[in-house]
């Protein structure tokens, strides 16, 4: 707020010195430096740390398998009010006539908006809150967020919708992939072998089998409870992270690809200048 308010104070101060507005112009970019600085520092608050999960942009497949899931299990909910579909089939590499087909449920034209008709005062009354746009929640709240966001529901008898969630706790959006996931438990005791301080399994000196402990801090999914195994299910998570990771800025794509090109071109122009300054310096005495 104060960085904007200084800057209108500091266009509109007609009499001030230069060296007063130069001063303030300084001040609102470092203000606005710093506030770039929080961003992943407020970001960085959440109290489950999870897996580690590296979204990947030049996953197409991955992005277009995502893309379907999105418009199938998630944007009845959640719009996506700052994307288009047809710059997203575009972008992903689907022709049209197969993105109207396939992926546009809502009899809208390829041009429109990825929203959604669900009333805000609806969401509050089913779900005890909105269900936020997503459009730039992997640029807040990063990949690994949304990762395990997706992979932490697990049953719960005293929430309302019977689920809860490691990275949301007491979260009120319903665990919409269930029957591909199944049922997960949280807190099942599992034998694990014990680790000892060089890194590897404790063995039994005797029997030289592995020596195990109980761990209670275990996410397990009831077996045959869901249509997924655990990997396909991982797929579909990442490749629904891989969408709202290109979502939250669907320019990064073609950054990346132009920045390939940029470094080769100033590899070139690096050998070409060294081979002209030693062609320039070939005849001097020095
Ligand atoms: C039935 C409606 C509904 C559907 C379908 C749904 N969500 Fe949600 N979602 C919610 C609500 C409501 C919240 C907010 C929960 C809260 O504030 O407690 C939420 C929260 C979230 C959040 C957390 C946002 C944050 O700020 O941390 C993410 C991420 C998310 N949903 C992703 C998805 C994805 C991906 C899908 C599709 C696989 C999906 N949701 C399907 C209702 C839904």
């Amino acid at each position: 707020m104060n960085v904007m308010s200084s800057q209108t104070s500091a266009s509109t101060g007609g009499n001030q010195s230069g060296l007063r507005s130069a001063k303030r112009l300084l001040g609102v970019a470092f203000g606005s430096l710093i506030m770039l600085l929080s961003v992943p520092a407020l970001a960085a608050g959440a109290a489950y740390e999870g897996e580690h999960f590296e979204a990947d942009l030049n996953d197409l497949p991955s992005m277009q398998r995502g893309f379907k899931m999105y418009v199938n299990y998630c944007i009845g909910c959640h719009s996506l009010q700052y994307q288009r579909y047809e710059k997203t089939a575009d972008d992903l590499g689907i022709p049209h006539e197969i993105a109207l087909e396939n992926l546009v449920f809502t009899g809208q034209r390829i041009g429109g908006l990825m929203v959604n008709a669900m009333a805000e005062k609806d969401a509050k009354a089913w779900f005890g809150g909105k269900a936020p746009d997503l459009t730039m929640i992997d640029r807040i709240k990063g990949s690994s967020y949304i990762y395990n966001y997706l992979k932490t529901f697990y049953a719960d008898d005293s929430r309302p919708l019977g689920f809860n969630n490691l990275a949301f706790p007491n979260v009120g959006m319903p665990h919409v992939m269930a029957e591909l996931q199944g049922i997960q438990r949280n807190n099942v005791c599992l034998q694990e072998p014990v680790i000892a301080e060089n890194g590897g399994e404790k063995r039994d000196p005797l029997s030289g089998e592995p020596i195990t402990e109980e761990v209670c801090d275990n996410l397990v999914v009831d077996e045959g409870t869901g249509s997924l195994s655990a990997e396909e299910y991982d797929q579909v998570v990442a490749d629904i992270t891989n969408f709202l990771h290109y979502v939250g800025e669907p320019a990064r794509a073609d950054r990346n690809r132009i920045g390939v090109f940029v470094l080769l071109f100033l590899v070139i122009m690096f050998a070409l200048a060294w081979l002209l300054n030693r062609e320039y310096w070939k005849d001097v005495e020095h």
